[in-house]
């Protein structure tokens, strides 16, 4: 393929050497005339590995070459890839201006050349991004079916770019709809085990990664510090911690849903948090799980109350599923929300017998819903009644026998990803998806 390159930066000059030793042709496009007139000397205008001898060896396979002039690159090449930064603005936002600049100057040429062409943005941009920028300046060319847009987001890391370039760790592209884009795309460019989804889940996937390194770092940090403070090697902890691939390094509890309960998480993150106080040490991050969660709660009972239903079913009391342990579980205090708010309240959780319940189990329903044996069916019809939100918490109930009874005066709420819920013949919402 013909390819420009816009942003002859740390992305756009290895993009630009990896893709010319796959054989392709390439144009690099930046503002800065000593970048693009190392680029013509085959000379990489960043220090990154590798990186070298792929633009000297396409420079001497005449391969590649660099202008300032986007029309140029655009009159000489078929695909575009926009690879120019993305900082901060003043204000902690994302400033969008070089890419904005970027896609006004490619759609003019477009306009003058009427050329077929497609346009692949890589740099770093926030959810809605792309189709906002589509909208503004691109609307047009795509409508007429002359151009095709789509989202690659960039994984590599400095310092090894040139190897994960060519092996990445995760291969994602954004589609306007989520259509998979043509096979020769999929296979020059993407790479055919490419995930597409469509562009806003391409550009939140990135954010998403991003911030989940930052979180494990931080996390790590802040172990070694109150480690450190015990005396506790915190490496030999946490490189224990990563042994565990069933429940730690893995994708157990990296679904968005239910906010954590039962009885161990909350104390022990409030023990360790305790610990790090007692040692007059601050850690921001494990200190604020306990309120993050309780946001999250919050969130829960805002969108129940949003909604027109005053009856509301709750599937599923206990902290999760086949378990009668109700301490500290998110559900037990959304019910007692909304029984201080005259909600009208059905619960089914067949893992719950009252007369089995003892001690602080017991004593949770003692102090926050002494009248709950009168809320509590046992029947799974009569909790789901002819009408009223139900809040699914659990997944405690068969999904046949709820579209038995389930009906168009009901409203679901999924609270923990239970996707056949969708099937029920009622409105579905998602908790936070
Ligand atoms: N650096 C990384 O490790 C990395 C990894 C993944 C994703 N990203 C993302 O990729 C994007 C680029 O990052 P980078 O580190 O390569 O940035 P960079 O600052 O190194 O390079 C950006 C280049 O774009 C050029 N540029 C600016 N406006 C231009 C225009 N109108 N026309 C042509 N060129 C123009 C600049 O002169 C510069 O050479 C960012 O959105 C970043 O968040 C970076």
């Amino acid at each position: 393929m013909r390819i420009s390159i816009f942003g002859l930066g740390y992305v756009g000059a290895v993009t630009a050497g990896c893709l010319s030793s796959h054989g392709h042709y390439i144009v690099g496009v930046d503002v800065h005339p000593a970048k693009v007139a190392d680029f013509n000397n085959g000379i990489p205008p960043i220090v990154e590995p590798g990186l070298d001898e792929l633009l000297k060896s396409a420079k001497s396979n005449s391969r590649l070459r660099a202008t300032q002039n986007c029309a140029d690159a655009i009159a000489d090449t078929e695909l575009s890839i926009v690879c120019v930064g993305t900082p901060s603005n003043a204000a902690g936002g994302l400033d969008l201006n070089f890419v904005r600049g970027v896609a006004r100057e490619i759609g003019d040429a477009l306009r003058q050349s009427r050329k077929p062409h497609t346009l692949v943005f890589r740099s770093t941009m926030l959810p809605g991004s792309t189709a906002k920028l589509v909208s503004e300046l691109l609307a047009d060319l795509v409508a007429a079916g002359t151009l095709r847009v789509f989202y690659y987001p960039e994984f590599l890391r400095e310092s090894t770019a040139v190897a994960d370039f060519e092996t990445p760790s995760l291969a994602v592209v954004g589609s306007h709809d989520g259509s998979a884009p043509p096979a020769d795309l999929m296979k020059n460019l993407f790479g055919e085990k490419a995930s597409v989804v469509n562009w806003p889940t391409a550009e939140m996937v990135k954010y998403a990664c991003n911030a989940f390194h930052a979180a494990k770092i931080t996390f790590a940090n802040e172990v070694g510090r109150v480690g450190k403070a015990v005396e506790v090697d915190a490496r030999a902890v946490m490189s224990l911690l990563c042994q565990d691939t069933r429940l730690n390094i893995s994708s157990y509890y990296m679904k968005p849903g239910n906010p954590f309960g039962g009885s161990c998480l909350p104390k022990d993150v409030r023990a360790l948090t305790n610990l790090a106080r007692t040692n007059g040490l601050s850690l921001p991050m494990l200190e604020n799980l306990l309120s993050s969660n309780e946001r999250h709660l919050s969130s829960l009972l805002h969108l129940i109350t949003e909604t027109e239903h005053r009856e509301v079913v709750i599937l599923g009391l206990s902290f999760k599923s086949n378990t009668d342990d109700l301490r500290e579980s998110p559900m037990v205090d959304v019910a007692q929300a909304l029984l201080g708010r005259g909600y009208k309240l059905r619960i089914y959780d067949p893992a719950l017998n009252l007369a089995a319940l003892v001690g602080a189990n017991k004593r949770v329903i003692d102090t926050k819903m002494p009248h709950l044996a009168s809320l509590l069916h046992t029947d799974l019809a009569t909790a789901v009644g002819s009408r009223g939100l139900i809040v699914a918490a659990q997944k405690c109930a068969p999904v046949a026998e709820l579209k038995k009874l389930v009906t168009a005066n009901h409203h679901v709420l999924d609270v923990n990803g239970w996707g056949d819920l969708k099937e029920l013949p009622a409105k579905y919402e998602g908790f936070c998806w």
